[in-house]
């Protein structure tokens, strides 16, 4: 492919517009969305809002005139129309890992007499740590096994499976509908992470028969950096689903200061303590931006620049000893792509230096992300062309691309 042909492309794109709505530093071609979403220009408005106006001015009534006591389950209800569930089925609270510890608790609740967590071992490690602390704590058994003998593994004694949906290395994406069925045919629950999917790929919990989820609201949702996470639970889950965390949040009647703990009989039993406002704030309004475009359109697009950079990086780096270590085929992963290369660190921070920003995920992944409501093909040819530079000529051969930082 020629750019000019991946510029007939954008030419074509229905989401064009949304470029508009990010200030990206110019020159960047921004390829870790998948990690840390860029701000779009009305969240650093909103956050700017919430702290100045609503904060600094309106103080405590803000609770009340500014809706922050709300903003969980109103935010929630609006990622929910992201994610195929109904709106009083999702709140915004915490971090995803402590939503999963919370949702993965309430699924041993309501599976009594069932002890087993079943995960995959190459799971996020967060969501294996967690699970390893939840299983000590409760008593019960965490069972991380191979991915191919997931199924194997599916038996009586489980009461819960959690599988992260796209995984965080090679973008691979379970098929969300069998998953749950063959989990629910053994009486167990399912519980998703879509940390990788909410705002990338169009994700229909409701339609898979889907008990629980959690995922970040820092990735595709760009809510910024430890943006509140979101939680789902199905409908029919809601009245008995118990949270481990009774905070006042979650009770009947935060405001009537009862002695004892009587949860609420919704979604908001899974909040815990006072929400971070300001995080909301600038979380909801990317939402308001994203919620424009439709998800269905966000996964095509997603696709076709991933289709690009593969097809891309294959033909004119592959010479230089560059390995897809995600699915060819679309339907099979998420909008990341992740190439295995020995020297991927150094590759990575000389692209970086290039202003073509992605990571890498030890021991040798280059991992690419494609937002599709700020990328163009364009920049992701322009992308590939620097790579290619970048190993045709050595340049990540440098100790300053070698040496490793902190977070990488
Ligand atoms: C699949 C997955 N789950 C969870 C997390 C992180 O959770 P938390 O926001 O609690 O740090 C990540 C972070 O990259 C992730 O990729």
């Amino acid at each position: 492919m020629t750019r000019d042909d991946a510029r007939a492309l954008d030419a074509q794109d229905p989401l064009a517009r949304f470029r508009d709505a990010f200030d990206l530093p110019p020159g960047m071609i921004y390829l870790d969305g998948n990690s840390l979403g860029p701000p779009p220009k009305t969240a650093l408005a909103g956050l700017r809002d919430a702290a100045e106006r609503q904060w600094g001015r309106d103080l405590i009534t803000s609770w009340n005139v500014n809706g922050w006591i709300d903003a969980p389950l109103r935010v929630g209800g609006k990622i929910a129309g992201l994610l195929g569930a109904r709106p009083h089925e999702v709140a915004v609270a915490d971090s995803t890992s402590v939503n999963l510890f919370k949702l993965a608790a309430g699924a041993l609740g309501l599976r009594p007499g069932r002890r087993v967590i079943l995960s995959e071992t190459g799971n996020f490690p967060t969501d294996l740590y967690v699970l390893e602390g939840l299983a000590r704590t409760a008593g019960a058994e965490l069972r991380a096994v191979h991915p191919d003998r997931l199924l194997d593994a599916l038996n009586e004694d489980v009461a819960v499976l959690v599988l992260t949906h796209v995984h965080y290395r090679t973008a691979r994406r379970w098929d969300m509908a069998a998953l749950t069925a063959a989990a629910h045919a053994k009486g167990a629950l399912v519980l998703w992470d879509l940390s990788h999917s909410a705002g990338a790929v169009a994700v229909d919990l409701n339609d898979c028969g889907a008990d629980l989820a959690v995922g970040c609201g820092y990735k595709y949702l760009n809510g910024g950096p430890g943006a509140p996470a979101f939680l789902f639970v199905a409908e029919r889950h809601l009245g008995a689903i118990r949270s481990p965390l009774s905070g006042w949040m979650g009770h009947a009647e935060p405001f009537a200061f009862e002695h004892g703990y009587r949860p609420s009989g919704d979604i908001r039993a899974q909040l815990c303590g006072t929400p971070g406002v300001l995080g909301l704030a600038a979380l909801e309004a990317s939402i308001d931006l994203q919620v424009q475009a439709d998800p269905a359109a966000i996964e095509a697009k997603g696709q076709s620049l991933c289709d690009l950079f593969i097809a891309e990086t294959d033909s004119r780096c592959g010479r230089f000893g560059v390995e897809l270590a995600t699915p060819r085929a679309a339907r099979e992963r998420g909008l990341h792509v992740s190439f295995a290369h020995p020297q991927g660190y150094a590759v990575v921070q000389a692209l970086i230096a290039r202003g073509v920003v992605g990571d890498y995920r030890s021991p040798d992944l280059m991992r690419f992300g494609f937002s599709p409501l700020y990328l163009s093909h364009a920049e992701v040819w322009d992308a590939v062309a620097i790579l290619e530079e970048v190993l045709a000529t050595g340049a990540w051969d440098r100790p300053e691309f070698r040496a490793r930082a902190a977070v990488t």
